[in-house]
């Protein structure tokens, strides 16, 4: 039998100080509650899976991150994390409010795998347009028809520090059955999971001091959703912010807002697309195509002063 391998991400856990804090911050960027109480559990409108779910503790940290499998693969993924020496139990910690296998990761991060198909994207119509010499939107004004309020449609991607690069790949490429999809050397790793066609990553790991969670990135619809996500976030007293732009590697539109506490969120559109005839290539730096000038603090230096003590 083939080894088992993770199908895709299902979303991630933080704790922070205050869930009320974390509760405006997010539906301000457009996730819907679940449910409040001890945890808040936070999606995109239509999605299946609670894509965040927020506990309180002293510091924010990163709790979780969770991933979807085949459902019928939770035995033999169990047996593959047992011989990797890894204790592997079927109900969720304090604050894990998911149900699958559980496990901690070498570095201390708890992994969730979801026995569930994550489900399918729902394609939004988008407005006729002129770009590109066109002429297919006629007598009508654009500004009046455009969705101001449309929500994220789905978690896309998460990208974490580590302070052992080689190995934390080794061991999600390994272990999990992630693909390394794209690699800047020494700095930043993306993965991507499933079968067929698929997104460029959902998951990537960036070569830091600490570990820590640098963003969460959700999909939007358009760019005039980027756009307005980007304003309604700024409205709300949201102000720090790196974007519009568009990404080299994955070649995804983007706009990020720094959280509350110190990690960004992201919003994405129009992401590369990738099959099994897809190469990793290595990078000896990190290309960049066009955007706010690019901040070394994104990066490295300030950024890991977002730091998250292990126990
Ligand atoms: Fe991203």
């Amino acid at each position: 039998m083939n080894e088992p391998k993770v199908s895709g991400l299902c979303g991630y856990g933080l704790e922070v100080p205050e869930l009320a804090v974390a509760q405006r911050f997010y539906q301000t960027f457009g996730l819907q509650v679940r449910s409040s109480g001890s945890a808040l559990l936070l999606a995109c409108p239509g999605r299946g899976d609670a894509e965040i779910v927020v506990t309180t503790a002293r510091e924010k940290r990163l709790h979780h991150v969770s991933f979807f499998i085949a459902p019928g693969t939770e035995s033999a993924f169990a047996d593959k994390l047992r011989r990797a020496g890894l204790d592997v139990a079927e109900s969720a910690p304090p604050g894990g409010a998911r149900d699958g296998l559980w496990f901690r990761d070498p570095w201390g991060t708890w992994i969730n795998l979801n026995p569930a198909p994550a489900s399918a994207v729902q394609v939004v119509e988008l407005p006729a347009s002129n770009l590109g010499g066109r002429t297919e939107r006629v007598d009508v004004n654009l500004w009046q028809k455009l969705d101001k309020q449309r929500p994220p449609m789905r978690i896309g991607h998460l990208l974490i520090f580590t302070h052992e690069w080689e190995k934390a790949e080794a061991f999600f490429t390994g272990v999990l059955g992630l693909r390394t999809t794209d690699r800047a050397k020494g700095k930043v790793a993306f993965m991507a999971a499933g079968e067929g066609v698929i997104d460029h990553h959902c998951f990537g790991l960036i070569n830091g001091t600490h570990r820590g969670f640098q963003h969460a990135s959700f999909q939007v619809a358009s760019f005039d959703d980027l756009g307005y996500g980007a304003w309604r976030m700024r409205a709300a007293g949201y102000r720090d912010a790196f974007g519009p732009g568009r990404h080299a590697i994955a070649s995804n539109l983007f706009h990020y807002t720094r959280d509350p506490w110190g990690s960004w969120v992201e919003y994405y559109a129009d992401m590369d697309k990738i099959s099994e005839r897809w190469h990793c290539r290595d990078w000896e730096s990190l290309p960049y195509t066009w955007g706010p000038e690019w901040s070394p603090e994104f990066w490295s230096g300030e950024m890991n002063a977002n730091l998250e003590p292990r126990s």
